[in-house]
């Protein structure tokens, strides 16, 4: 019975991370604060902002606009740095913030 009950809580355990991370969203508010100051630099990080400052990194909105913009593939592209952006550390709510931000960009919001 033992065996039983911990592998109905290992299950349970391993099913959940999934679903709580479709759920917990970051702020778009703090997301949009942090870009100013950290991402901003390079990229312009405002709606209609036509152009970047760095002309390599695409403006927030086109990255917001492109089809394949997801919160698994922007997630997967933050928890790994860019080539471009060697030094960039980023903790796990300032990437849920910003992702957030960069999608509510996206919904026209
Ligand atoms: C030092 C300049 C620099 C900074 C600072 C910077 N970026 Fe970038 N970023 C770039 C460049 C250049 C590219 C395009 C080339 C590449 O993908 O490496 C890019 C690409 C990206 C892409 C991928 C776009 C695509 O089409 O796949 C995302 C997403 C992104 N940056 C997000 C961020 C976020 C979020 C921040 C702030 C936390 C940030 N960047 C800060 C220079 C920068």
């Amino acid at each position: 019975m033992r065996h039983l009950c911990g592998f109905a809580v290992g299950m349970v355990l391993t099913a959940v991370p999934a679903s709580l991370n479709a759920q917990v969203v970051g702020d778009p508010q703090r997301g949009s604060v942090f870009a100013q100051q950290v991402c901003a630099g390079c990229h312009a990080v405002e709606r209609g902002q036509p152009s970047s400052p760095n002309p390599q990194a695409p403006t927030f909105d086109a990255i917001a606009k492109t089809p394949g913009t997801t919160e698994m593939a922007l997630y997967a592209f933050l928890r790994t740095s860019h080539h471009t952006m060697p030094n960039l550390i980023l903790t796990k709510d300032d990437i849920s913030n910003v992702v957030a931000y960069l999608l509510s960009l996206k919904d026209g919001r």
